[in-house]
């Protein structure tokens, strides 16, 4: 099968170029992400760390997004940011529209429960619950009733293959079925961006694959996918590929034709910043 940039609505240079370099204007609704001269300082007693000193990035519905980059350039912080978990020390971040990073902390967890999915490289389940009750945990947040909540979680361990392990608890599951699990839980609410970060930091190489197929099939469906990555294979999966270095964007470039199962060749081209 082959994909177009058309095919997956991702915008032309030009347009991400406007969205982002318009300061105070509200992002039209086809951009789910925006963050304009993004900026995260650690005071850590006197001698301030820089994690991030102003990124600006755009992104579309329905996008699949790679964040590469060395240890200690930003990635988390800015996934932390765009997850909502943290507020910048400067710049703006629009969310569906919504001006995040002038919220308070009651408004961002709101925000962040509504319509944010997370996933990390050590699953974050809780051990004693099953897959279900872990599913299920957002929506007891949300106040789901109870019946709706059974079937919203067993319809989305349904939609990662974990159908026939609704009660297992994740001691007795693999590394792949745990991140399943997680998976489920991050999309139980529908939200409008899955953020994960190094989801396959923890899985051999082929259980990464697995996953990797996972997240290629929510995107196909229409999900937007942001995913932190080490590895040059994973970010291969993803039809766009941010670098950081230092706090800001060193690259970010677009393919054309992204890696597909059997290993076709992609085309890139740059996404234009300034
Ligand atoms: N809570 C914090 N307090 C102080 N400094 C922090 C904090 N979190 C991150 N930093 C610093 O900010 C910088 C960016 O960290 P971050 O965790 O975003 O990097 P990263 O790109 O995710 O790295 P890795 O690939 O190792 O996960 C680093 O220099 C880090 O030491
Ligand atoms: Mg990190």
């Amino acid at each position: 099968m082959t994909n177009t940039i058309d095919d997956i609505g991702i915008s032309t240079t030009g347009e991400r170029r406007a969205v982002v370099a318009a300061p105070g204007v509200a992002p039209g609704k086809d951009w789910v992400i925006v963050a304009r001269g993004l900026k995260r300082e650690y005071d850590m007693g006197g001698e301030v760390v820089r994690a991030l000193r102003g990124v600006d990035l755009a992104i579309g519905r329905n996008e699949y997004v790679a964040i590469m980059g060395p240890s200690g350039s930003g990635k988390s912080t800015l996934m932390n940011l765009i997850g909502c978990l943290d507020s910048p020390n400067g710049g703006e971040y629009w969310l569906n529209g919504q001006l995040v990073s002038a919220m308070s902390d009651d408004a961002l967890a709101r925000v962040r429960n509504k319509e944010i999915g997370f996933v990390f490289q050590t699953f974050n389940l809780l051990p004693r619950a099953t897959a279900l009750q872990n599913v299920e945990l957002p929506l007891v947040y949300a106040g789901i009733p109870a019946d709706e909540r059974k079937r919203r979680a067993t319809e989305a361990l349904d939609s990662v293959q974990l159908g026939p392990r609704l009660h297992h608890r994740p001691n007795e599951l693999s590394g792949g079925q745990r991140q399943r699990v997680a998976i489920a839980r991050a999309l139980v609410n529908r939200p409008s961006i899955l953020l994960a970060d190094e989801p396959t930091g923890n899985l051999d190489s082929t259980t990464s694959q697995e996953i990797m197929r996972v997240f290629e099939e929510l995107s196909r469906q229409g999900q937007t996918v942001v995913m932190v990555t080490h590895e040059p294979d994973i970010a291969a999966h993803a039809r766009r590929v941010v670098v950081l270095r230092d706090g800001v964007v060193e690259s970010d470039e677009r393919r054309e034709k992204f890696v597909d199962r059997v290993g076709i060749a992609h085309a890139t081209t740059k996404v234009a910043h300034d």
